[in-house]
């Protein structure tokens, strides 16, 4: 057995270099860790509807439609975990064709703000601002038709700028309920301006806008559309959400929404689409900048954990670090209250 060397009379050449050396101890490993996520980092979204109690979301284990009375309690954990803002979305009792309960003083976002602000006012409440949880057509925003109808537009098109007096109807009435930051999510062109004037004209300078302003026309978000009961009854987004394919295409809708006085930018969904929060990140230094962890993404760690087939804790720490690596400085996600307790631990 001689003709085996053993390893401490081994002569041949080593490594100069070994980033090893960098990993061998949890201190070491920990002093050089280029990201850290943060609960500071984290916007927890809430569904709010009409009624008492939680109704589950069977594709978000987990995540409930709340009542009022439930989100204040939701909200209230999340403050104690310290989560510093939560999102909210509404279900309307009726819907419409252009959803007027979504611009109604005593609409169901509008009465979750006025709860959670007068019993949390340091909770930072963002809104929710597009259509589609409010029409019965579950469009983002006025079709061409009936009362509406232009023809030269395609029949059943997202009317842009009709959409836009809307959007800011309801940014205002959100902003006169005490939110902080309204999200217009709808992706109509000059959103962001014609909500910035609204607010400003109306006393609201200091209301902020996130805009989703990098947003794709995703698969991912099919659990959202069953826990805000605001899927499409027919047709897609694609005529105003991003393709999948592009990415330049992101710059440009950050510029124009940065160009129009948004405060903070998102791109969403997040985890498909990184190598976009990265280039913004990157081309827009300057900005504040959410990915949002989308239902979808929610559903599918959640749904391989309760199978057993991943770790729900590594696996969930190691996405949000990812997203915040890439260049995220937000990230809405379902798994915020969570998340809070395990980096409590
Ligand atoms: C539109 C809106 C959607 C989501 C957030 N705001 C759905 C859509 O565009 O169809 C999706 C969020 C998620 O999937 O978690 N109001």
């Amino acid at each position: 057995m001689d003709f085996i060397q053993s390893p401490t009379t081994r002569i041949q050449t080593h490594p100069l270099i070994r980033p090893r050396r960098l990993r061998v101890t949890p201190a070491l490993r920990a002093m050089i860790r280029e990201t850290e996520i943060n609960v500071k980092d984290f916007i927890y979204p809430l569904f709010v509807r009409h009624g008492y109690g939680r109704t589950p979301i069977a594709s978000m284990p987990g995540i409930d439609q709340l009542s009022i009375e439930e989100a204040l309690r939701e909200a209230t954990q999340a403050a104690r975990l310290g989560v510093p803002a939560i999102l909210l979305f509404g279900i309307p009792a009726m819907k419409d064709s252009i959803g007027m309960e979504n611009f109604a003083p005593d609409g169901i976002v509008q009465q979750a703000i006025r709860a959670i602000k007068r019993e949390i006012p340091e909770m930072v409440v963002i809104t929710d601002v597009c259509l589609c949880e409010y029409t019965e057509h579950g469009h983002c925003g006025v079709l061409n038709m009936g009362e509406f109808y232009r023809p030269h537009l395609p029949q059943g098109y997202v009317l842009n700028d009709e959409t836009l007096d809307i959007l800011v109807r309801v940014a205002l009435s959100h902003a006169e309920s005490g939110a902080d930051i309204v999200a217009p999510s709808g992706m109509m062109d000059g959103m962001v301006e014609a909500i910035r004037d609204g607010l400003d004209a109306a006393g609201f300078e200091n209301v902020l806008i996130l805009s989703y302003a990098v947003k794709y026309a995703s698969s991912f978000y099919a659990p959202f559309r069953q826990a805000a009961e605001g899927a499409p009854k027919f047709g897609d987004r694609k005529s105003h959400q991003m393709d999948p394919a592009n990415a330049r295409e992101a710059l440009r809708e950050g510029q124009l929404d940065i160009e129009q006085g948004a405060d903070m930018i998102m791109v969403k969904p997040a985890l498909p689409y990184l190598d976009v929060v990265q280039r913004i990140r990157t081309a827009y230094p300057q900005i504040p900048l959410a990915a949002y962890n989308v239902s979808g993404e929610y559903a599918m760690l959640k749904a391989a954990a309760l199978n057993g087939w991943l770790d729900e804790r590594q696996t969930v720490l190691e996405t949000l670090t990812s997203i915040k690596r890439a260049g995220a400085d937000l990230i809405i996600t379902y798994h915020a209250l969570q998340a809070a307790q395990w980096l409590r631990e």
